[in-house]
């Protein structure tokens, strides 16, 4: 089965289920046109996170990584009327591009974005009242997401939903010679998580227009 099939597949689930409208095509275009890297998810992973914000019935929601905005979108557009996303991004141009779409999308005042590498960022954001999260999506640096998996549980509650975006990655997770840092931290967030008291998870492999890759989910206990 070849990549290009996993592409138009996703387009079919896209133009029968998924429904991208016009604020979500506006900011893949606008990324684009700043030269930002396409590292945002695919249209069907990014309804399959605003589809667990309304499962979740979460209110409150944490996101590490924001790029353009284009996950930041789809799930505050999942909140309720008094939903808030805090979204933490270290390039000023990514959040500066990310502000204007969020914007665009009439989600501006649900959305409060945090400039600075995360490891900074992370201790003024528990220092707020949206604590604990309900919902905490993990998408930035890679080598990080042990660090940044400790913050989740930290910013949790019982039954608090943590996602981790980028954990397969074309199989190579599987190598544990592999000496990219990515790999090395994504390996070491599975060690973590598995063994981690608090968390009950399982990872879920996609194929699609991003490739081959895939999400962890985990509840905190
Ligand atoms: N969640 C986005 C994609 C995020 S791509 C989407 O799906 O639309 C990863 C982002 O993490 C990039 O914008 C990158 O600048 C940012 N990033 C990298 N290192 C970071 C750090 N130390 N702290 C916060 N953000 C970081
Ligand atoms: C990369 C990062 C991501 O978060 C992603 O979803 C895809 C690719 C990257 O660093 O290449
Ligand atoms: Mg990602």
């Amino acid at each position: 089965m070849s990549e290009a099939l996993w592409g138009r597949v996703d387009d079919y689930i896209v133009d029968r289920l998924v429904k991208e409208d016009d604020a979500l095509a506006n900011a893949l275009a606008a990324n684009a046109a700043a030269g930002l890297p396409a590292m945002d998810v695919s249209a069907a992973q990014g309804k399959y996170l605003n589809l667990m914000v309304r499962i979740t019935g979460a209110r409150r929601i944490l996101e590490l990584g924001t790029l353009g905005g284009y996950s930041t979108i789809w799930m505050a557009r999942a909140l309720p009327d008094d939903g808030q996303l805090v979204t933490l991004e270290f390039d000023p141009r990514h959040a500066e591009i990310a502000r204007r779409n969020i914007d665009n999308a009439g989600l501006g005042d649900k959305v409060t974005i945090h400039v600075g590498a995360a490891v900074d960022t992370l201790p003024i954001v528990a220092t707020e009242t949206l604590v604990p999260f309900d919902l905490i999506f993990i998408d930035a640096d890679k080598p990080s997401n042990p660090l940044y998996l400790d913050w989740a549980i930290k910013l949790s509650r019982r039954g608090t939903v943590i996602i981790l975006d980028n954990v397969i990655r074309d199989g190579k997770v599987l190598d544990p010679q592999n000496t990219d840092p990515r790999i090395i931290g994504t390996r070491a967030a599975y060690d973590l998580i598995g063994s981690h008291p608090r968390l009950s998870a399982t990872a879920l492999q996609t194929v699609g227009s991003k490739g081959w890759d895939g999400f962890a989910i985990m509840i905190v206990e």
